[in-house]
């Protein structure tokens, strides 16, 4: 039997170079495959669930299977970073709140924050759930939900963590106002001012905010557009300065979008274990991977939470408006449980409890293979697009999950001067050196790629092109 699937999926693959089915087109039904590929109906849908694992196919939701559009080949994607190799304090944050507040702005297309636009997110879903909860839990919904937060949402992400190969119980769970909060708390809750962090480089400068916010020093890490941090060189790094933790994206980071396999995640854990240093996990993104299983997460290699402080939020998947997200502390539980409570008392009731039944009704899943779909499509289009308008020379990483891309352009390219350019032209970008504590990157920008593909958006994206280049 795999022998047949495997040959199945082999003879449509071939059908797909041949052109017979093309990129973007629907493959006949399943039925219809079967008949042609002379094999049972249980065979031809392994092999095209095979294909999809492998990412040449794309199932959509009542429509069937269809051809993906194939990755851009010729475009480099820049090397691996070389930070400077000091701590520092974070310098010039401030663009960041212009650069939010674009994302709301209807006027301007946001190239800049990382927000999916609406037509992304399962909003008619969102909505539903929370008119229920209003509706179901009236007087609930107006208490305050203390932390560590509501007892069934901590029970439907524990049963989520568990099925990734990290369990934990939902006692081990604080709801939180965000990942941004999440991060947060777990800086509170094991530095003090003056302390060094060590971060991915470049990482996404909510992260920097809160390094300075704290008055703490980061310390830049080199690091791989596909294979994340390098471990190598944080080992070095950790022999030479007294690091307090270390904060990473394992899964899909922003803005590389890397992802580490599990061999380096495991690595990553044992070395701080050895060191006793804390990894501050970030795994906003790791549902939105584009190819095979969910990957696992650090905190899996650390079950009994002695070494990652594990963050994540739904506003990546179903909306950055809810302000819900999660921490597992591990053994920082009570710190960081009173520290939530001292910092603004509890997470808004109705949220978690409209998420809580909506993970509960299921349908979540099936959600989340749609939106990794579409944000794939959205971040092919737009590497097709920077392949095809900016200046020769440019790069642009591969993420293999997420929704933003890491564009190098050649070194004179000015990415400041370009924010200003093209904000005229009512074009949104992040300039690279907000991706630095250290102001690198001046050469680089990060798009999102979660706007819909409109017309004005390419237009936008020649223009871009055009200014970069003059
Ligand atoms: C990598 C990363 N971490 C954390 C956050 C903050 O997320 P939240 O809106 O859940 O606070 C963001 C938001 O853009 C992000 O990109």
């Amino acid at each position: 039997m795999p022998n047949l699937y495997n040959r199945v999926a082999r003879d449509i693959t071939r059908d797909i170079e041949r052109d017979i089915y093309r990129p973007g087109e629907r493959l006949p039904g399943v039925r219809r495959l079967a008949q042609q590929y002379q094999v049972s109906i249980a065979t031809a849908l392994e092999a095209c669930r095979l294909l999809e694992d492998q990412g040449r196919l794309e199932a959509r939701l009542r429509s069937g299977f269809f051809v993906r559009l194939p990755i851009a080949e010729k475009v480099e994607e820049p090397a691996m970073s070389s930070p400077p190799k000091r701590p520092s304090l974070v310098k010039g944050q401030e663009l960041a709140l212009q650069l939010v507040k674009a994302a709301n702005d209807p006027k301007l297309i946001s190239f800049g924050a990382a927000v999916p636009t609406a037509q992304f997110l399962p909003l008619r879903a969102v909505n539903l759930a929370m008119g229920r909860a209003l509706r179901e839990h009236g007087t609930r919904a107006g208490q305050y939900e203390f932390p560590p937060g509501d007892i069934n949402l901590r029970r439907q992400i524990a049963r989520r963590m568990t099925e990734i190969g990290s369990p934990v119980d939902p006692e081990e769970l604080i709801i939180t106002n965000g990942c941004q909060e999440a991060l947060g708390l777990a800086l509170r809750a094991i530095t003090q001012p003056g302390d060094v962090v060590a971060v991915e480089s470049p990482a996404y400068y909510g992260l920097f905010q809160v390094i300075d916010f704290l008055g703490l020093k980061a310390l830049e890490i080199p690091t791989h557009p596909r294979e994340g941090i390098s471990i190598e060189a944080l080992e070095f790094a950790l022999e030479q300065w007294p690091v307090k933790a270390v904060i990473a994206m394992p899964n899909f980071s922003n803005p590389l979008g890397g992802r580490m396999s599990d061999e380096r995640k495991k690595a990553l854990v044992k070395l701080l274990a050895r060191k006793q240093i804390i990894l501050i996990e970030d795994d906003i993104y790791g549902d939105l991977g584009f190819h095979g299983e969910r990957p696992s997460v650090a905190r899996g290699f650390d079950p009994n939470g002695e070494t990652v402080i594990h963050c994540s939020s739904f506003t990546k998947t179903l909306a950055p408006g809810l302000r819900v997200g999660w921490i597992a502390p591990g053994r920082f539980q009570e710190r960081i449980e009173y520290l939530k409570y001292v910092l603004n008392l509890a997470t808004p009731t109705a949220p978690q409890l409209a998420i809580a039944d909506l993970l509960e009704r299921g349908g979540y899943d099936r959600y989340l293979r749609q939106a990794r779909n579409e944000y794939e499509q959205a971040v092919t289009r737009m590497t097709r697009a920077v392949e095809k308008y900016f200046p020769e020379g440019t790069r642009v990483t591969q993420p293999d999950g997420g929704f933003v891309l890491w564009v190098e352009f050649p070194t004179g390219v000015d990415s400041e001067i370009l924010y200003d350019k093209a904000l005229a032209h009512g074009i949104c970008i992040a300039p690279g050196p907000m991706f630095s504590a250290t102001r690198k990157y001046r050469n680089f920008i990060r798009l999102n790629c979660a706007v819909p593909w409109e017309p004005r958006v390419e237009k936008a994206l020649i223009k871009l092109g055009q200014l970069a280049g003059s």
